[in-house]
Parts: C-alpha cells; structure tokens; sequence
C-alpha cells in the first residue's frame, strides 16, 4: 500500500488525545496533526503558556511542535474537513442517569463526535475509535456515520484504544508495551489497518504493533484495565488480611510478585484505586456481561469495585477508629489529593471518599497536595457532599505548604504517593503537631521506623506497627 496520510485530526483535546496526538506530532513531522476540541478554555490553554494537564515531558513536545506540525483549535469542521484520518478521543464517562444508570457507558459525546464526522466529511476518510468504549460501539458509529452521506463519502471504523497511564504518559507513548488496532477483516479494512500502523511504525517497532478484529480490540482495552483493578484490589484485600494478623503487606507482595506468572507490578497495595477510568471501565464491562446475559461474569468483575470501595471506606474508619473514635473538630492534615502520583488529575481520586468519611464525622480538614488545584479540590469535596454543601466551606481548607497544613493537626493521612512526601522534616512536623500525633501511611512511602523514633503513632496500610 501507498501511504497517503499527511493530515490526522484528533476530536478531543484531553488527558489521551492531547498527549497521544503531541508525540504522533513529535515522530512524524511530514504529518500535519490537528487536535480540535469544543472546550475553547481547553484550547486556549493548549496554545499558552500553561497546558491544561501536567504530565512529565509533555511541555517540552508541545513547544517543539506547535505551530510546527502540531495545532490545537476549536475548528472542528476544518480538522474534520482537512485529515485523512480522525481519531475520536472524548470522554466516555459512567451514565449518571437513565436506563444503565453508574454502570453503563455514557456514548453521547461519542454519538455527537461521529455525527458532526458524519456531517462535514467527504471522500475516504479513516475513522479511529481512540476513546475506551464498550464492544461493538464501533457498530454504532458506523451505522452514525452511514446515516447522512451521499455516495461519495466513505469511512473505515478502526478501533486502537490507549494504554498509556497518567504521570508516566510520554513513556508509555514512546515506547508502548504494545499498540492494537482492530479494524474489519476486508481489502479496504486491512489497508486502514496499514495507514495506521504505518503512523505508529515511525517510532514503535512492527512487531510490538497487533492487528485484530475490531471486536477484539475493544474488548481487549477494558479486559486490561479490569486485570490491572482486579491486581490492585486482590492486594488490597491481602492487605486487610495482614491488618488482621501481623502479616507484612510489603513482604507478601514482594514473595508473591517475585513469581514470574504473576509479576510484581501493580502490587502495591493503597487507599484503593483511583483514576478516570478504572472504576468506569470495570462498571462497562459487568453492565455488558449482564446485558449479554452472563451473570456469574458480571458478578465475578463487580467484585473488583466492591472490594476497592471497602478498602477506602476501611482506612477511614482506621482514622476514626485509632483517633479514639472520633474527630469531630479535629484537624487533620490531608497529604496527596490526585488519584496518583505525578499528576494534577482528581478524578475519583480515593482521596475525595477518605475526605468525605472523614467530613461525615465532622473532621477539619487542611489539603496539600503538590499539583491539584485549589477549585478543584473544593469542588470534588462538595460534589461528594451533595446534602449538605455548605460543610466543605466550614470543614476544609487548602493550604500550599506541608508543613502549614500539619500545624496543629491531630493526624497527617498520606493520600497520595507524592515523593517530596518522603523527604520532610517529619521531626518538625511532630513537634508541631497535637499530641498524641498519629501519622496514617495510606502509600506504605514513609520510612515507618523513623517515624516510631520521633514519636508518632504510626499506622499503615497492611501492617502491623
Ligand atoms: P477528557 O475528558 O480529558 O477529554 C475529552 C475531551 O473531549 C474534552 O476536552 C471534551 O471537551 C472533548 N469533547 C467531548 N465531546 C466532544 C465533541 N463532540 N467535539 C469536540 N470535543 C469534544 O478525557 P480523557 O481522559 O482524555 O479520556 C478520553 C477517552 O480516553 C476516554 O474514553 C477514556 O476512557 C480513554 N482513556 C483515558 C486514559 C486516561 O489516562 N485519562 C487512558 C486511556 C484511555
Ligand atoms: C490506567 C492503566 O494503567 C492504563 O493502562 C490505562 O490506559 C488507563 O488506566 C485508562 O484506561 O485510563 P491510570 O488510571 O492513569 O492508568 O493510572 P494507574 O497507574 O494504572 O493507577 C490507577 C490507580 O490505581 C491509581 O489510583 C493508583 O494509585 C492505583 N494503584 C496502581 C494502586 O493502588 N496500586 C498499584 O499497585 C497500582
């Protein structure tokens, strides 16, 4: 085949579609890259100064290349106009209404995304589903985009979903474990497939590039992420196993990771998962099996939400439990607020549901968390606070220093990974803090014998102290 791709659009100018679309920019600079959004707050800050998301090594991309080969707008016709290939990369949430309601997939912005495709589009276009979908969506967006043209036009589906993790974006750009691409088994299915591949194979080796039906592509992306949860909450439920018994956490994963089967990845056991995605995309994949009619299926990957909501509400309770069962009006110091480190991404971060335990008990709380914004912050709080918002105003406060934010506190709660966390003067924390002052290690980060030896009562997540 000819490759003849010298214009990608990317509908959607996120946490995937901003990145993604920056280093197809950066490795292919024969090809014109358009990343077209409806959000003009998101756009504008794409051409400034400050990029809308933080992630390592994504500055340095975007200032090589914007205005080079790589443009942000909120022309959308024109990005649709112009490519020869679009990646649709908007956002599927949980459906927060309706039939399907904190379960299903929410396609609307998809629908919305296919359809203004379907509008403007002429001659042969390449279309690639990039967002996290359920299976068979590509179907849909097929029969959207057949719905409104004329003989001229025509479209190849693909499905590639994305694999990269946030803090660590740009890696797993650079050098993915593997990129799929699923598109339909015929002459003009596996030529798109090519086009593709060809954009990917600038900088990934051929060989790390899979090609499968679209079917299988799809579902691949959410059985991914429901292993990964499902790694994450297996430890976290060893983790309440060693709480139980004096067992080691650290030692437990560390002998069962060492097990090349199993590998020693995402066996780090926390306050619970939190993230965009993983929760919607376990929830996507039990509301299918049950519409497939698969119960026992549905029920099996259900259980991976169910045990990541107890180990968040279990720390809290750990909190209130060791504060001699209650703080009501008592200052706690609240360390990390993004679902991970290396981000200034909040969504569903595992801190939001520590902080609304703990404010359903009447605890201050005072946030530090390095990146996350202040507004964000307090609005994430007060969504989780829906009958009474007015607390978060009484209750929290967001303060950029660490070591204002334990002043005074009865407890500091290590939310998030962060590592300036591990390199604080924890002794000048204690002598600062209420006495007894406890320290609640929700990452297992902190060096927990130092902490001992000054003085602090020291709890942590799977172990005993
Ligand atoms: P996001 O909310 O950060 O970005 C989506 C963008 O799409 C928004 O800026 C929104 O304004 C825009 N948009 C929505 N509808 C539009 C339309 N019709 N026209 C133009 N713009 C439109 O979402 P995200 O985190 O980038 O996730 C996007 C998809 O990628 C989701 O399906 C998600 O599951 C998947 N995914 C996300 C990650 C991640 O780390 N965040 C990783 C892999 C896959
Ligand atoms: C995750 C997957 O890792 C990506 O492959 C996928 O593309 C993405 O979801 C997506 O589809 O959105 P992400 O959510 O950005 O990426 O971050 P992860 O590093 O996977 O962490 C998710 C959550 O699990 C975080 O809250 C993290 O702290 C927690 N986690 C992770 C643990 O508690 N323990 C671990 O061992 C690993």
């Amino acid at each position: 085949f000819t490759p003849r791709i010298n214009c990608i659009c990317c509908i959607g100018a996120g946490y995937v579609g901003g990145p993604t679309c920056a280093v197809i920019a950066l490795k292919c600079p024969e090809i014109q890259v358009l990343i077209v959004d409806k959000n003009q707050d998101r756009i504008n800050a794409w051409n400034g100064e400050t990029l809308p998301i933080y992630e390592p090594g994504l500055d340095e991309i975007v200032k090589h290349c914007r205005g080079r080969n790589l443009f942000f707008s909120t022309d959308i016709d024109a990005g649709i106009r112009d490519a020869q290939l679009i990646f649709i990369s908007v956002n599927t949430p949980t459906k927060t209404y309706g039939i399907g309601k904190g379960r299903a997939t929410d396609l609307q912005f998809v629908e919305a995304a296919a359809r203004h495709i379907g509008q403007i589009a002429t001659g042969k276009k390449i279309i690639v589903e990039k967002s996290t979908v359920p299976v068979k969506a590509a179907e849909s967006i097929a029969k959207i985009l057949y719905s409104n043209i004329d003989d001229n036009v025509s479209f190849e589906v693909l499905s590639n979903p994305e694999f990269l993790a946030e803090g660590t974006a740009i890696n797993d750009l650079l050098q993915p474990d593997r990129v799929l691409i699923g598109g339909s088994q015929t002459d003009p299915g596996i030529e798109a497939i090519n086009q593709l591949a060809w954009v990917y194979e600038h900088w990934v080796p051929p060989s790390k590039v899979l090609r499968t039906n679209v079917w299988s592509s799809e579902l691949s992306k959410l059985a991914s992420n429901a292993f990964l949860a499902q790694k994450v909450s297996s430890i976290n439920a060893v983790s309440a196993i060693c709480e139980a018994t004096g067992a080691d956490i650290s030692d437990v994963a560390h002998s069962i990771g060492l097990d090349k089967r199993i590998g020693s990845k995402y066996l780090q056991a926390s306050i619970g998962f939190g993230g965009s995605c993983f929760q919607k995309d376990v929830l996507s994949l039990t509301y299918i099996c049950e519409a497939l009619n698969l119960t026992e299926v549905a029920d099996y990957w259900h259980q991976v939400v169910v045990m990541n909501n107890y180990q968040k509400k279990r720390f809290a309770r750990k909190i209130i439990q060791c504060l001699f069962h209650t703080v009501s009006n008592k200052r706690i110091a609240i360390f990390g607020f993004t679902f991970k480190k290396d981000t200034a991404d909040t969504r569903e971060s595992s801190s939001i549901y520590v902080g609304k335990y703990l404010m359903d008990e009447e605890a201050r709380l005072v946030v530090y968390d390095p990146k996350a914004d202040k507004g964000q912050i307090i609005s994430d709080l007060r969504e989780v606070s829906s009958q009474d918002p007015q607390r978060v105003d009484r209750l929290v406060s967001v303060i950029n220093d660490p070591y204002d934010a334990a002043k005074d506190a009865h407890a500091i709660v290590i939310c998030t990974e962060w590592d300036e966390f591990k390199a604080l003067d924890y002794e000048k924390i204690y002598n600062s803090m209420y006495k007894p002052a406890y320290i609640f290690d929700g990452r297992i980060i902190l060096d927990h014998a130092a902490l001992l030896r000054i003085g602090f009562h020291v709890e942590v997540v799977g172990k005993v102290m």
